[in-house]
Parts: structure tokens; sequence; C-alpha cells
């Protein structure tokens, strides 16, 4: 279990205030201006050597999307850092906690990351349900600026950085980061094609970076006590500490800090009580966000809760929002409820996105209700493929994943239903073979 010293969320639960001289008491926004006197090279090396990987899901390295940034941005074409707290895939839970309880080590990290890619702002866009956290995070920047800690003179360092907070309106796709930019531009939230990418032409068509909240808020810490330390959590490849968040079927669901590559049973038993009902009753587990494949129980009891350990069971690390499901659920109906979350989001440019999550969302319900043809299971397999990949954003292998972890691991259940359906008669396809 991680040491209560090597956490960098220590007010992970609100025990204490969230606001500035609370936060200055934990370590926050101490020597600032020295960390920044470190230099751009030396910060983005040190974040490089972390290992740190984004915390959005995609677990891009996070000093080398830095280091993409232009070494001499002009006053006519800024840089911008985009901080993307929109948090909208279905079990994550992490960056809201961050933003309510420890916004000042976002704040703190905005900046030094900024000064590190030479930009001239930082965005925060937080998602519209967010709304207390949104109040708290308004105040904390509005605390910071008062402070001088940010703005003209940022922290007494020389730089000059503003942050801006900016509510979004609901929608999951604004989470993309090119749809994010669009929607800060004003316009509706759609993603746009890459390249180019946002470092070249980002938000007003400037360089910019998208980055995950909690990428952004471990940032001070990681300078202040070391590559090495940070380094020293999870398996090569896979370092440092990470939020996991674990709902469904434990005893008692949470939001932890814990180290990368910690494995499946063990963070369970450490921070959960253990499955409802025991290990026994565990049916399967969506380990990273609504988008990835589930897992089954036995290939999940002692696998490593990193990035490549879930790679290799054919799933993902995602947001690391564990979503445990005991032998009571439906699973057909569960990742059915997945589709039609995919449809209801999908923003309509492509029509592999646009038709193919409506047809999957419709296919799904008649195999929950058993009311298809065995044949039918593998036309569904083969359209989640002629979308997976075919669109201009990944809200459409968001669609198919989930369907695909179904059919690859719970067939059997899915031809049971259509069997039962049937009274045990072969269906038509079946009866014609
Ligand atoms: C449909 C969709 C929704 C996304 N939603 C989020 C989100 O809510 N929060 C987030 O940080 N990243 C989200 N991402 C990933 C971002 O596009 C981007 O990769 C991430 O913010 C980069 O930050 P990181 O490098 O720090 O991980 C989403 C991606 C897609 C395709
Ligand atoms: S994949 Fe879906 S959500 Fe993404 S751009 Fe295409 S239609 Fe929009």
């Amino acid at each position: 279990m991680l040491a209560d010293k090597d956490r960098i969320f220590t007010n992970l639960y609100g025990y204490q205030p969230w606001g500035l001289d609370a936060a200055m008491k934990r370590g926050d926004w101490d020597n600032t201006k020295d960390l920044i006197g470190l230099g751009v090279d030396k910060i983005i090396d040190t974040i490089k050597a972390s290992g740190l990987r984004g915390r959005g899901g995609a677990g891009f390295p996070t000093g080398m999307k830095w280091s993409f940034m232009p070494k001499a941005p002009t006053p006519e074409r800024p840089s911008f850092l985009v901080i993307n707290a929109d948090e909208s895939e279905p079990g994550s839970c992490k960056d809201r906690e961050i933003i309510r309880h420890d916004p000042h080590k976002l704040i703190e990290g905005a900046l030094i990351a900024g000064f590190a890619m030479r930009a001239r702002a930082a965005y925060i866009y937080i998602r519209g349900e967010y709304i207390r956290e949104a109040e708290v995070l308004f105040a904390a920047v509005a605390e910071a600026y008062d402070k001088g800690l940010i703005g003209k003179n940022a922290a007494g360092s020389g730089y000059d950085f503003d942050v801006f907070v900016h509510r979004g309106a609901g929608a999951y796709i604004c989470g993309e980061e090119t749809a994010m930019l669009e929607s800060l531009e004003g316009k509706k939230g759609q993603p746009r094609l890459k390249p180019p990418f946002p470092a070249g032409a980002g938000l007003y068509g400037c360089p910019t970076t998208v980055n995950n909240v909690e990428s952004i808020a471990v940032v001070p810490t990681i300078l202040r006590r070391g590559a090495e330390w940070f380094s020293s959590f999870g398996r090569e490849n896979n370092k440092g500490t990470k939020l996991f968040q674990i709902s469904g079927h434990v005893n008692r669901p949470c939001v932890v800090e814990e180290a990368m590559s910690i494995p499946f049973r063990e963070l369970i038993d450490t921070h959960c009580g253990g499955i409802r009902g025991g290990w026994d009753n565990l049916l399967a587990v969506i380990p990273g966000g609504s988008s990835v494949p589930l897992v089954p129980a036995a290939e999940i009891m002692d696998a490593p809760m990193d990035f490549d350990g879930l790679k290799a069971l054919g799933s993902g690390l995602g947001t690391a929002a564990v979503i445990v499901m005991d032998r009571s659920t439906d699973i057909v109906r569960a990742i059915s409820r997945i589709s039609y979350f995919y449809r209801h989001e999908s923003c309509g440019q492509c029509t592999p996105c646009r038709e193919g999550t409506g047809w999957m969302w419709r296919m799904m319900e008649r195999l929950r209700e058993g009311k298809a043809e065995v044949a039918e299971i593998d036309m569904l397999q083969q359209v989640t493929k002629q979308v997976e990949g075919h669109t201009i954003c990944a809200l459409g292998d968001a669609a198919a994943w989930p369907i695909q972890g179904l059919i690859r691991h719970f067939r059997p259940e899915l031809e049971r239903r259509i069997h039962e359906r049937n009274g045990g008669v072969p269906t038509f396809a079946e009866a014609a073979e």
C-alpha cells in the first residue's frame, strides 16, 4: 500500500479546507519561484525522467508532449495550455476530487507547466455539471491572483501568466481535445481533423497543449520531490502514483491514490473492503472507464493495474475508473447501456460513428432480449470493426470496444439468451445451415 508520506493528493477527501492558507500548509506554492527558476529545459527533462504519462486516458508521455511546443512563440501567435477538466467518461470521478478539495495543486501546476511550454495562459475547461467544483475553482483562481501567484510576475518569477476557467455545457465529446478547442472558441464542440495537431495549430490557431487535470496537478510535487521519487512507483514504462476510482459491486467504492501497477486484488482488498459477496462473486471488471473492453474475473484478479498490464489483457487503464460487476449483473444490459451512452454522445460528424453507434445500440438491445439470430453476433462484431479506426476521433473506437469485449468473453451468454427465447429451438439461420 502507498505510504501516506508518498501521497501527492493529501486533501483528496476534503478533511481540510481547499483554500490558499490550508493549501500552503500542505506545501503548495512553496518556493514556486525557484521551481520556475529551474528553467524550461530542466523542468521538461525532470518530467520526462519521472516517466509521467498523461492521466486523461491515452497515456501519452507528458514531458515529450510539452517538448513539441514552439521554442520561441511570438506575441502575435502565443502558446496556450488547455487543461481538460471535462471528465465525462462514465466511471471517472478523480479530477473533481482534485478540483473541489485541492484546487491549488492544479493552479500551481498550470503555472509551472505553462511556463515549461512557454505558454501565455492556461484555460481550464470544466464540465458543465461540475457546478460546485467550478465555484471552488473560480474562487481558488481569484485567491491566487489576489496573492500575486498568477497574473503579472506570477509568484515573483518574472513570468506573466493568466489562468482562465471556462465552463462546458455537458457534452462528453467536448472532452476530446480538439472538440474542446472548438468549444472554447465558442463553436459547436466537434472534433477537428488531425493533422494539424494542437501543438502546431490549436486554440485560436495558436500552438496549444491539452493536458488532463491530474497530469498537471502532479507536476509541482514531482519537481519538489524529484523524478526518481516519482518513478520509484510502478513498473517500467508505467511509473508514478495514480488516482484510481473504484465503483460498482465492491463493499466500499472510493477514489484513492495508489502506486501504479498495484495488483487488482490488492487494490480492492486494501481500499474497497473486497468484492460484494466475496471474490467468487466477481463477474467482470471494466478497468479504465466505460470505453475500454471488460475483463472477466479470472483474468483480472492478479493483473497489474497499469497501461501495459491491462493492454496485455486486451483492455486498457484509460482513466483508471474501475467499474466492478458481480454475478448479479446483467452483463449484456450493462454493455447495452454503455452503447446507448455513445449513441447519445456521438457528435454526428462522421457516418460510421453517427449511424454505427445507433445501429450497435439497437442490436445490443435485441441481443439483450435474445431477439436475434446467432449469426447476428458475428455481424455486430463486423460492424464494430467497421466503426473502429474509421472515424475522426476516438469516440468511434470507444463505442466499439465495450461490445468487442462482451463478444470476446461472453459470447455463450449472448447465445444462451437467443436459444432460451426460442425455447431451445434452433433459430431460422441455424436450421438453414
Ligand atoms: C470522446 C473523448 C472524450 C475524452 N474525454 C476526456 C476527458 O473528459 N478528460 C480528459 O482529460 N481527456 C479526455 N479525452 C482525451 C483527450 O482528448 C486528451 O487526450 C487528453 O486530455 C490529453 O491529456 P493527457 O495527455 O494529460 O492525458 C477524451 C478523448 C475522447 C476521444
Ligand atoms: S467519431 Fe463520432 S464523435 Fe468523433 S467526430 Fe466522428 S461523429 Fe463525432
